[in-house]
């Protein structure tokens, strides 16, 4: 009897332990990350981040190479990409991308021995295709990558095929089979994609592929024009635990939890979350997608995509990918060329629109440029006033934007008064109240505008 007893309290005591399991052993972390009062604390457990730790250490760097004698491309036969390097600095180059994404395989993994001018493996062809790509993002993703940028070993970290890409999945297998129970859009199965939650396991291909916009909460108390479905809001929830687990952060990284839709409660993170994923969604159609003619079948998906990527493929659970170390300083070959240098406004007789960089007040010289025209005609009309309006984007605090624009109407004014247009002849109209966009980050949004009065 007493024994029987012992052993269900022991059944019990382990079925308990069994239970808790999905919880995390003290000790845990927890740092303020919003407002005080508003509950926006980032639990960290300091076990999983020593466990991260070495994943994000950066790879011994090659010694610099002398830029010094002919160009690469006067030697060699198909350079369409580095044949400005010198002979010393494509050495390095290649000795490096082979460290980062073939260190076991070596040269051959792309090249073929006898000739490393053939294109025959279509290894070489995809790693041309990459270095476009790396230079691409950190040339026009600044508003994601910043300075910090990558290069490859950001994604691959020694490995041919980075460790995060996905395909779009199949159809789910109940509706596959032709079973009653229909298509359940991928739920209930536990999907490591989505944190190991029910959501539907493939959050990817509407937000990262297609062009989904993460808008599902209505703005009004009553559910009166709110359009969007149950199963939409759950496309959101499924993607929105694939960024925090890529970034390892809760949701308050970026929201302030009691209201996820609104942007001026949201943190900055936020907005940078929101370039994440523009910029995955079209480096997946432009670059990765269109691989598929090039690689072969074994590298394909389920429904014959090529491989693709998301918010794990760079950040491997990291806030920031390796901690924010950037290895730009010492591979200058991978920064590109802008390809479209981003608007910075437009200017005519009577007026300029003048484009601001995120959360910056200063005027660029292309954007004074713009002022050319007006500063003509203010001269030529000894009684015409200048008005100047700034605006900021919806995303971020409300207060600090306010003043956001009113320092960058201060920096027009400034550069009018340097161009010999008194203060006496400048009228600072109150910065208009912050711009709602369906992105909450518009470029357009951060601006500033003149007009000849
Ligand atoms: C991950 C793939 C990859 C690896 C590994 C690699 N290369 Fe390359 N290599 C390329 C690509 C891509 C080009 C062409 C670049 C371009 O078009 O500007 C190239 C071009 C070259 C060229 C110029 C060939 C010509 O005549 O046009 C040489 C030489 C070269 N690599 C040497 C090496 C050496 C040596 C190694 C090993 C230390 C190596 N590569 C490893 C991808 C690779
Ligand atoms: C933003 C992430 C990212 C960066 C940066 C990146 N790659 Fe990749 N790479 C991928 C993804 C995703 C794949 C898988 C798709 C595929 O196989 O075509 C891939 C595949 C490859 C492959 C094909 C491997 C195979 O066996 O099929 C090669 C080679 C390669 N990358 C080389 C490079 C080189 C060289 C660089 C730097 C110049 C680079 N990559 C930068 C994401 C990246
Ligand atoms: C890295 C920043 C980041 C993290 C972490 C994050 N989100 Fe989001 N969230 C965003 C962005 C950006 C959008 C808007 C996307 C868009 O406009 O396409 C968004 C949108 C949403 C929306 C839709 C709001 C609306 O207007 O209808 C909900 C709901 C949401 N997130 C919930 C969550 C939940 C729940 C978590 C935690 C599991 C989370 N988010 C974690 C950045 C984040
Ligand atoms: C091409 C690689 C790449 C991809 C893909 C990527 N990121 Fe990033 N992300 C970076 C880099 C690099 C930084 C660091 C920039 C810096 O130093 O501030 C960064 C920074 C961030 C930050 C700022 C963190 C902070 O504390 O300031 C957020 C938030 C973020 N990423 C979210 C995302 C989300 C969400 C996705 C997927 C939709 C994503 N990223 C996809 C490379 C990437």
């Amino acid at each position: 009897m007493i024994a029987r007893v012992r052993t269900s309290l022991a059944l019990l005591a382990l079925a308990g332990s069994a239970l808790l399991a999905g919880c995390e052993r003290p000790p845990i972390n927890a740092v303020q990350h919003g407002f005080r009062g508003t509950g926006m604390d980032e639990i960290y457990n300091p076990r999983t981040l020593a466990r991260q730790a070495p994943n994000n250490t950066l790879p011994e760097q090659q010694p610099p190479a002398s830029p010094e004698g002919p160009k690469a491309g006067t030697i060699y036969k198909n350079l369409q990409v580095l044949g400005d390097l010198s002979i010393g600095e494509l050495a390095r180059h290649m000795v490096s991308i082979t460290s980062w994404v073939a260190p076991k395989e070596g040269c051959t993994y792309c090249h073929d021995g006898e000739n490393f001018a053939l294109d025959a493996k279509y290894t070489k062809v995809v790693a041309r295709r990459m270095l476009q790509m790396t230079r691409h993002i950190n040339a026009d993703w600044k508003d994601h990558v910043v300075q910090t940028g990558v290069t490859c070993f950001t994604c691959h970290r020694g490995n041919p095929v980075p460790a995060n890409i996905w395909f779009t999945a199949p159809p789910a297998r109940q509706a596959a089979a032709g079973r009653m129970l229909g298509n359940n859009a991928g739920q209930n199965m536990a999907a490591k994609t989505v944190g190991l939650s029910s959501l539907p396991y493939d959050p990817f291909t509407p937000f990262l592929l297609q062009d989904g916009v993460a808008r599902i909460q209505g703005d009004t108390a009553l559910p009166t024009g709110n359009r969007k479905s149950i199963k939409q809001a759950e496309w959101v929830y499924g993607m929105m635990m694939h960024m925090s687990d890529s970034l390892g952060v809760n949701c308050t990284y970026c929201h302030n939890t009691q209201a996820f839709g609104n942007w001026s409660g949201s943190t900055p993170q936020r907005a940078r979350g929101w370039y994440g994923i523009q910029m995955a969604r079209e480096l997946n159609n432009d670059y990765l997608a269109p691989l598929v003619t090039t690689l072969p079948a074994q590298r394909l998906g389920p429904t014959g995509d090529a491989p693709k990527l998301n918010c794990a493929t760079c950040h491997q659970g990291a806030y920031k990918p390796l901690y924010g170390a950037s290895m730009l300083a010492s591979h200058p070959e991978l920064i590109g060329v802008p390809a479209v240098a981003a608007s910075d406004g437009s200017g005519t007789a009577d007026g300029a629109m003048l484009f601001f960089a995120v959360g910056s007040a200063t005027l660029s010289e292309g954007a004074a440029r713009h002022l050319t025209a007006l500063i003509e005609s203010l001269k030529a009309k000894p009684g015409a006033k200048a008005a100047i309006t700034g605006y900021t984007s919806a995303a971020g605090d409300p207060a600090a934007n306010q003043d956001l624009a009113k320092q960058r109407a201060f920096a027009v004014r400034d550069a009018l008064s340097a161009a010999g247009i008194g203060a006496a002849r400048v009228v600072l109209e109150k910065p208009a109240s912050v711009e709602a966009n369906v992105a909450g980050e518009d470029p357009k949004s951060r601006r500033v505008e003149v007009a000849l009065k």
